[in-house]
């Protein structure tokens, strides 16, 4: 069954202005809410942040939707016109406090071990949902005009999202055809997982938009088909995961810490950074027990080793990224460290400088995007998502 093609739309001025401008959890509100209220009801990390930064972020947030207005309207769909979604939910990213590589496997996986932290910077999707009719594809997609990076994100099979809700129908059995419409912050090849989180909050939605037929174990069984990062995204905000890295457990949340996204221009492919690592088929890689490591980070997350066993492959792909790596180790946060595969390079605490000069300096010197973001979690009741109570 084919899915359909929308047409594509020339990139927006966000995108071009991205490496210019410091993003502060740049987002979208859907549905129709007025900004002060959708950031209100949707974002409680925004709600607990202190009066300076949550002014700066509604801010952001209301000039993402005064430009939003000026090209087609952020809740206008190509699908559905005015018509309100039956569904919103919101994609967080996340970041790796550690990442151990443990060995390549036979299979061409590496075994890894990583503490990973879900983060405020999100995508926002928005689900409308038709009843039974085999002559129309049992999903569609789109991709909102004010999307970073819109020009190059597919709508069709080949987009997560996509076989996230193929994926669905096909195990289920359901017949409820589901159209997204995707609202795209994070950016892609960021080792944020944005793309992964996109497929595992339209895995839910589609379960929950047809009752629940899936437990959640077997969502998260079913998404470890689709890529190696997705399960995470089920579990509660904070996990260790293991395997390709999608056996998680999950951990107690950790402490509310400051952390900044640094995002370069250019991206990094998942592929060739573990290509560059080198290891042979069944061959180890020596570091530091990961068990040990999670237990550092549970005692204090400043107090833990921030190791990651892709920074060395990954500067060997992008070597600027290593500056941008010393230039942010220089301004005195906590840590520095390189998130997944890259090329984000998230910082944890402040800086020990004063002001806000550092982000222009980083931006200017670097073309980077800066993103402020809060560790956040996800309710313990499995039929809501992040971001609801
Ligand atoms: O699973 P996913 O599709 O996200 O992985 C993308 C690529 O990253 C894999 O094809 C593989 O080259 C590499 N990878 C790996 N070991 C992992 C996860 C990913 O080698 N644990």
């Amino acid at each position: 069954m084919g899915a359909i093609h929308l047409r594509q739309r020339p990139g927006s001025r966000l995108q071009h202005h991205a490496p210019l401008a410091l993003i502060l959890l740049s987002c979208v509100a859907p549905g129709g809410h007025s900004l002060q209220t959708f950031a209100a009801q949707q974002r409680p990390w925004l709600r607990n942040a202190p009066a300076s930064s949550r002014s700066s972020h509604l801010a952001a947030l209301a000039a993402n939707t005064a430009f939003a207005e000026g090209t087609s309207g952020a809740e206008y769909s190509e699908r559905y016109g005015n018509k309100a979604p039956a569904l919103t939910l919101q994609a967080p990213s996340k970041i790796n406090l550690f990442l151990r590589i443990l060995r390549k496997r036979e299979d061409g996986y590496h075994e890894l071990a990583s503490l990973f932290q879900a983060v405020s910077l999100t995508d926002t999707l928005d689900f409308w949902v038709e009843g039974a009719d085999s002559s129309k594809p049992i999903c569609s997609m789109e991709v909102s005009p004010d999307s970073v990076g819109r020009v190059g994100i597919p709508t069709d099979e080949t987009n997560l999202v996509m076989r996230a809700l193929k994926l669905f129908a096909d195990k289920t059995g359901t017949k409820q055809r589901v159209h997204c419409r995707l609202h795209k912050n994070a950016p892609a090849q960021a080792g944020l997982g944005a793309g992964s989180s996109d497929a595992a909050t339209a895995m839910h939605a589609a379960n929950r938009l047809a009752g629940f037929p899936a437990t959640q174990q077997q969502l998260i069984e079913w998404s470890a088909e689709l890529g190696s990062d997705i399960s995470f995204f089920f579990s509660r905000g904070t996990a260790y995961c293991t395997g390709r890295g999608e056996i998680i457990e999950n951990v107690p949340p950790l402490p509310d810490t400051p952390c900044f996204l640094v995002k370069p221009a250019d991206g990094l492919s998942t592929p060739a950074v573990f290509k560059q690592l080198g290891l042979n088929k069944g061959q180890a890689l020596d570091g530091p027990d990961p068990r040990k490591l999670l237990a550092d980070f549970q005692a204090s997350v400043t107090g833990g080793t921030f190791l990651n066993d892709l920074e060395p492959p990954a500067f060997a792909v992008m070597p600027k990224l290593d500056k941008l790596r010393m230039d942010l180790k220089a301004l005195g946060f906590d840590a520095v460290m390189m998130s997944g595969s890259g090329s984000t390079i998230f910082c944890i605490g402040r800086p020990t400088v004063a002001g806000a000069a550092w982000k222009e300096d980083i931006v200017q010197k670097h073309g980077a995007s800066i993103f402020e973001v809060r560790f956040c979690q996800r309710s313990p009741n499995e039929q809501l998502w992040y971001n609801e109570a």
